[in-house]
């Protein structure tokens, strides 16, 4: 069905809405220097997102999970300043200068859109098929913002009402007949349908309870269950057994409560009241057979129980007690602000307004877990790379972050410097490579950089052949992977010249399928390539610009 939307035009949309396009590619150089352990797959990115995002494309179309950002927000006093190299006078005597306020600038909501739309293009091509996107924004911009989400996402991908509100009742300020004491964020799905929230998904219809009543406990991701085990359960591999205090790992846990549970030739001897971080009967039962006994204790006080039934369909729904196991449109019980999170690590007023470490995390936490990636490409004092760590310390994740930051010494010395102090200071296992944005691949007369390697070309080639990521480790001398039936070579930084020649055509395994192979030059006649179903791609002038 054709839904017609209201669409908002703007002073110099029509130039900026492929702009994402005419973005040249450039490559990412890593600091040693300035990164933190070894081989860690997590970036901080210093340079301008619109072009740091471009050059992520082809490692990172269509693979991150989640994505937070919070752009300027357009308030008239942040100091931002609208750059992007458009060619459009009506846009060039914009360049250089500062934002300004309602009053003085009345461009000001123009310049703001212009700035975000190519940057919400690139991200939406960046997010994978069952990815979100949260974007905290306040009143000054939220009209518009919305309208090019629902321009550039569609409106039917808006996460349920797709609208979120942080109460931050701590920040008000001044005398005002309305005094405002929330912000905003946007969510939505790059194909809404495709997004689980984690604690639903941890629940399927098919559960097999023991009890009809389970009560969740809400961590951060996984829900610890309150399950009674009758009088009489027999489970396979206990004989003579007393189960006693916390079993199990952090992740993997239960918890005896108040009793012992004792189990006589296998069968348990009287009821017993059991904690566990998975509400599943089978797997509780098998986690009995496999483990021993444990003596260890754990105190749980202070933490909120929220209850949960089960429909005759098997169908969970909860109701709350306190605290939160469905994600509120609503964001109570949080910091007012995350300056609290960056004092901790003594780095006192070096931010203004940086998130709290526990909204970014409370949003992540639903909707993403194990090695997902999670980008944040105005990353500021780095509250997103410090949250995800956080959340993987918590619940044994591995999710891997990538900020981006344009101001050189924010990034260096605040974004960079944040995310070292909070892995030091908490022990988390990860490190980050820092990186600048190198040259173009490509100089202004069209022509590959000296220093482009054959990883570098090959990726670029492979991304826009394709439109999906190389597998790096198929990489195989010339071959640089196989897509749809059809073979990609690249002929490139050989010692002598980079040509498609007859001596590179017996390499060649002999294969029925098609082969487009990239060389400066081709020695080839036509008959042969198609005899060999080959097709010639010349460097650099057949090297598509995605
Ligand atoms: C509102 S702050 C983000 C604060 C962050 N959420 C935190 O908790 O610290 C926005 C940040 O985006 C950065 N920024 C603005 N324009 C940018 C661009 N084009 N590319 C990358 N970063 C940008 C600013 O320098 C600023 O640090």
């Amino acid at each position: 069905m054709m839904i017609f939307m209201p669409i908002l035009n703007w002073i110099g949309k029509e130039a900026v809405v492929n702009h994402d396009k005419e973005v040249p590619f450039r490559l990412l150089k890593k600091v040693k220097s300035l990164s933190y352990g070894e081989n860690s797959q997590n970036l901080i990115i210093h340079g301008d997102n619109l072009e740091a995002l471009k050059a992520l494309m082809p490692y990172y179309q269509g693979q991150v999970k989640c994505i937070y950002i919070d752009p300027p927000y357009n308030t008239g006093n942040e100091g931002w300043v609208y750059n992007d190299k458009v060619n459009s006078p009506k846009i060039k005597k914009w360049l250089g200068k500062v934002v300004g306020s309602e009053s003085e600038d009345l461009c000001r909501h123009d310049k703001w859109l212009c700035m975000m739309y190519p940057r919400l293009k690139l991200l939406r091509d960046l997010l994978s098929d069952d990815g979100v996107i949260f974007v905290s924004i306040d009143d000054n911009e939220l009209s518009n913002l919305r309208l090019i989400m629902d321009d550039i996402f569609s409106e039917q991908n808006r996460i349920d009402r797709g609208i979120l509100i942080w109460n931050n009742a701590g920040s008000t300020r001044g005398f005002r007949r309305i005094v405002k004491n929330h912000e905003y964020i946007l969510a939505y799905g790059k194909n809404q349908e495709l997004v689980e929230s984690l604690y639903l998904k941890n629940f399927p219809a098919e559960l097999d309870l023991i009890d009809e009543r389970l009560q969740i406990k809400r961590t951060n991701r996984n829900p610890l269950a309150k399950v009674v085990f009758p009088k009489g359960l027999k489970i396979e591999g206990v004989e003579d057994a007393t189960f006693k205090g916390l079993i199990g790992d952090g992740t993997n846990r239960i918890d005896i409560v108040g009793n012992e549970m004792v189990f006589k030739k296998g069968i348990l001897i009287k009821d017993v009241t059991l904690e566990a971080s998975f509400p599943y009967k089978n797997q509780m039962i098998e986690f009995f057979s496999k483990i021993g006994t444990g003596e260890k204790t754990y105190d749980y006080k202070g933490q909120e129980w929220i209850d949960v039934y089960f429909r005759k369909n098997g169908v969970p729904y909860f109701r709350k007690k306190r605290g939160t196991l469905v994600l509120g449109s609503v964001m109570n019980e949080l910091p007012n602000s995350g300056s609290l999170d960056i004092e901790k690590l003594n780095m006192k007023n070096i931010f203004n307004n940086p998130k709290p470490v526990e909204l970014v995390k409370r949003l992540i936490s639903f909707f993403t877990s194990d090695d997902d990636i999670v980008l944040d490409s105005f990353a500021g004092s780095g509250t997103t790379g410090h949250a995800v760590l956080d959340l993987n310390k918590e619940d044994g994740g591995n999710r891997k972050f990538i900020l981006v930051e344009l101001e050189d010494k924010v990034a260096k010395d605040i974004t960079a410097e944040r995310v070292k102090r909070a892995i030091g200071k908490y022990g988390y296992k990860d490190g980050f490579e820092f990186c600048e944005l190198d040259k173009s691949l490509f100089n202004e007369n069209g022509q590959i950089e000296q220093e482009c390697t054959f990883e570098q070309l090959a990726t670029y080639i492979y991304f826009t052949e394709t439109n999906t990521n190389i597998d790096r480790k198929a990489i195989l001398g010339n071959f640089i992977g196989g897509y749809d039936e059809t073979e990609y070579y690249l002929i490139f930084k050989e010692k002598g010249k980079n040509i498609l020649n007859k001596e590179f055509l017996n390499k060649l395994e002999k294969s029925n399928k098609r082969k487009v192979i990239y060389a400066d030059k081709c020695l080839i006649d036509e008959r042969t390539l198609e005899k060999h179903n080959i097709q010639f791609k010349q460097i650099p002038y057949e090297v598509m610009v995605y």
